[in-house]
């Protein structure tokens, strides 16, 4: 199933503490957004790259593109104070297609096999998410004691790509924006809708790049994949 991707790159990463956009830092060689659109440039199902970036850092991430050879870059859109407003900005200037897969810049490791069936889930029945189930124990605590201990078996972490029919998401973000209501996921502006939203399982390696602990690990992954 072809889809357009929308890549939000227009955070600050804070909790990266580094002294810039946390996605232009090097795993290796190679700025991290770069793995991210190097995995949409090889697959064959993706139709345009859209990404939302901050006005100020335009030129140099365009720079980057160039240089690495990402020729399905088909716009870029200014992002916005909360990752909300950047993947509606990006939302805003797409041509109408079939699927939209939303995912962060800062998941270089997502795989092409999850894409495909995220990508076929969404078309089949609108709204399809990536996510992995809890490997730990998680309990509720108030004042520092336990309140409750929770289902493991119904918990899943959530992550990026999230997919869905292009009228859908138009649909949920605009009744969004209209409400002012701020999701932490694209998924959650459906949800709102009342429309049903199908996980998809991922990996464990599809890890965002948030804090410094991350690189290690974004480091190790790369490493694996090398041999
Ligand atoms: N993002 C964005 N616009 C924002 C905030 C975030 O496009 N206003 C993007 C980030 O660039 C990242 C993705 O959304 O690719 C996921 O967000 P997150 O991991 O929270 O990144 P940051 O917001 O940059 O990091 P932090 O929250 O630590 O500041
Ligand atoms: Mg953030």
């Amino acid at each position: 199933m072809n889809y357009t991707v929308v890549l939000p790159a227009a955070g600050s990463g804070k909790r990266m503490k580094a002294d810039k956009n946390k996605l232009l830092l090097e795993l290796f060689d190679k700025p991290i957004f770069i793995y991210t659109l190097e995995v949409f440039q090889r697959d064959l199902n993706c139709e345009a790259i859209w990404l939302a970036v901050k006005e100020e850092e335009r030129e140099l991430i365009e720079d980057f593109v160039k240089e690495y050879g990402i020729t399905k870059v088909a716009g870029f859109a200014v992002g916005g104070a909360e990752r909300q407003d950047s993947v509606r900005a990006c939302l805003d200037m797409i041509p109408e297609c079939d699927v939209v897969l939303v995912h962060d810049a800062a998941r270089p490791f997502i795989d092409a096999e999850v894409i495909s069936r995220l990508a076929e889930e969404a078309s089949d029945s609108g709204a399809a998410i990536a996510g992995v189930r809890v490997k730990d124990t998680i309990k509720k605590a108030e004042s520092g004691f336990i309140t409750e201990t929770v289902e493991r078996e119904k918990l899943w972490i959530i992550q990026t790509p999230q997919a869905f029919r292009y009228a859908l998401i138009k649909e949920a973000a605009t009744e969004a924006f209209e409400a002012g209501f701020l999701g932490t996921d694209e998924a959650m502006l459906v949800e709102r809708l009342g429309h049903p939203v199908k996980i998809v399982e991922s990996n464990y390696e599809n890890v965002k790049m948030t804090t410094p602990d991350d690189l290690i690990y974004g480091k190790a992954i790369l490493e694996s994949r090398r041999q």
